[in-house]
């Protein structure tokens, strides 16, 4: 007995009410007092609902409802669903235990008694709250430097879950708004990285998920130094890149192109993520020079020059220009190449102890 009549449920209730004799039909009923404040019994989706209802007397006519039929009759079920059931536990209470509550449960239940000239009844308006569940997000994706990409996450709940994204790494960023959609406009490397959507609502714990997105960009070096080398040792000249997807290496020595193996040369490159090496096993003459390095991915290509010097062994430790300074005296870095004539090297060192000697004998 399914009623659609839902656009007048006074109307409905007092034809149901007639047809289950609660009320004569002899007597000419106005209305109903179904506008008695309704109590919000509020209750998460698979747990069980007790809708409490009270009789004054044994002899009462009860019933229950829901918008679009009758539950219970007296202790007659006309509903055909298992989960429905009274709940008495004293013979004055009759209240309605609906089991494994769904969403569609939700609505306004009414509990009728009528006694020998009154009618009450009690309204019960039933909420079923559903905890957040994100059911759809965005799939991890790459896309290159200054795409537009909108990122999608959908959730179920009730009430509604609010929605909130943050750019976990490496920014941190919360995004403001309660959107299923985030868009991001002309995306740049530093957006790149995991992005969170969170679904909360007051119902449970948030859910939350993650998505990766991969920015490209072309490659741009990052680190390369010139050094110097003795003659006879190795040598390592080192390029860094950073670049998404990670670039690939080349290296030249002037216009040549130096091949991965190059041990004819005595060259050797190693190439470790964004990170390239060449090795010199062991420095000659003809390696002295002008190196190029090289890094390409997809999206580009870019170079950088570096020079391997050759090293002198200093011959001295002060440099000419410090000589008749007083008391501070600085040494000069390793690598640096002095280039000197071996006549001043006694005076300096005969300066330097004279120096030292004074510096002391004042300090006393
Ligand atoms: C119920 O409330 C509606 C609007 O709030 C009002 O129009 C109607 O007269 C009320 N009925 C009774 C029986 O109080
Ligand atoms: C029941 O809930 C509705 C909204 O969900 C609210 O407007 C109303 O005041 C509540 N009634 C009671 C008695 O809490
Ligand atoms: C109302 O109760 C009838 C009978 O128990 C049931 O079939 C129907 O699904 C219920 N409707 C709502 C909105 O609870
Ligand atoms: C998730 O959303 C995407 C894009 O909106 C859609 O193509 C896909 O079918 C959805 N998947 C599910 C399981 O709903
Ligand atoms: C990104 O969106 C902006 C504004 O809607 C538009 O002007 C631009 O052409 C879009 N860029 C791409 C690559 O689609
Ligand atoms: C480096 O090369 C020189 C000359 O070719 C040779 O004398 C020397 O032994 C080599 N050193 C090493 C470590 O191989
Ligand atoms: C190179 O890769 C390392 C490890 O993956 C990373 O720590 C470093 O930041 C990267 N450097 C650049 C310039 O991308
Ligand atoms: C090294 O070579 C590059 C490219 O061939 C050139 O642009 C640069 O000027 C050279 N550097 C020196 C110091 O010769
Ligand atoms: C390095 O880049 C310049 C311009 O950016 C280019 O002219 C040159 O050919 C490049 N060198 C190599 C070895 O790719
Ligand atoms: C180095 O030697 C040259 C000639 O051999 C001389 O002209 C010059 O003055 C010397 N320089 C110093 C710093 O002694």
């Amino acid at each position: 007995m399914v009623w659609r009549l839902q656009s007048d449920r006074n109307q409905l209730q007092i034809l149901l009410l007639r047809l289950l004799c609660l009320l004569p039909t002899g007597l000419h009923v106005r209305s109903v007092d179904l506008n008695r404040s309704t109590d919000n019994i509020t209750v998460r989706q698979g747990d069980t609902a007790v809708l409490r209802c009270n009789i004054e007397d044994r002899s009462s006519k009860v019933a229950w409802l829901n918008r679009s039929g009758i539950i219970f009759a007296g202790q007659d079920k006309w509903s055909l669903d298992p989960r429905v059931e009274l709940d008495k536990r004293s013979v004055l209470e009759y209240s309605l235990r609906i089991q494994k509550v769904d969403v569609f449960d939700e609505g306004l239940y009414t509990c009728t008694v009528q006694t020998q000239h009154h009618t009450k009844t009690t309204q019960v308006y039933l909420i079923v709250q559903v905890p957040p569940k994100i059911s759809n997000i965005s799939a991890d994706i790459t896309v290159n430097e200054g795409s537009n990409v909108t990122l999608v996450c959908i959730a179920n709940g009730r009430p509604d879950p609010i929605i909130t994204w943050r750019h976990l790494n490496p920014t941190a960023r919360e995004f403001e708004g309660e959107e299923e959609y985030l868009d991001i406009q002309g995306i740049t490397r530093e957006q790149s990285g995991k992005y969170e959507c969170k679904a909360a609502n007051e119902v449970a714990s948030a859910d939350v998920k993650q998505v990766r997105v991969t920015v490209n960009y072309p490659p741009i070096i990052t680190e390369s130094k010139s050094i110097e080398a003795f003659a006879g040792k190795q040598a390592y000249l080192r390029c860094e890149a950073s670049a998404e997807p990670k670039p690939d290496f080349e290296w030249y020595k002037d216009d040549t192109r130096i091949f991965r193996l190059s041990s004819a040369q005595g060259l050797e490159i190693k190439n470790m993520g964004n990170r390239s090496t060449l090795m010199v096993a062991n420095v000659t003459e003809e390696h002295y020079g002008n190196y190029t390095c090289v890094a390409a991915n997809k999206l580009g290509v870019t170079n950088t020059s570096l020079y391997l010097y050759k090293r002198v062994i200093p011959t001295k430790p002060i440099p000419a220009k410090e000589r008749g300074s007083n008391a501070h005296f600085k040494q000069k870095g390793p690598g640096t190449a002095i280039v000197d004539n071996g006549s001043s090297n006694l005076a300096a060192s005969l300066w330097l102890m004279v120096t030292a000697l004074v510096c002391l004998i004042c300090k006393c």
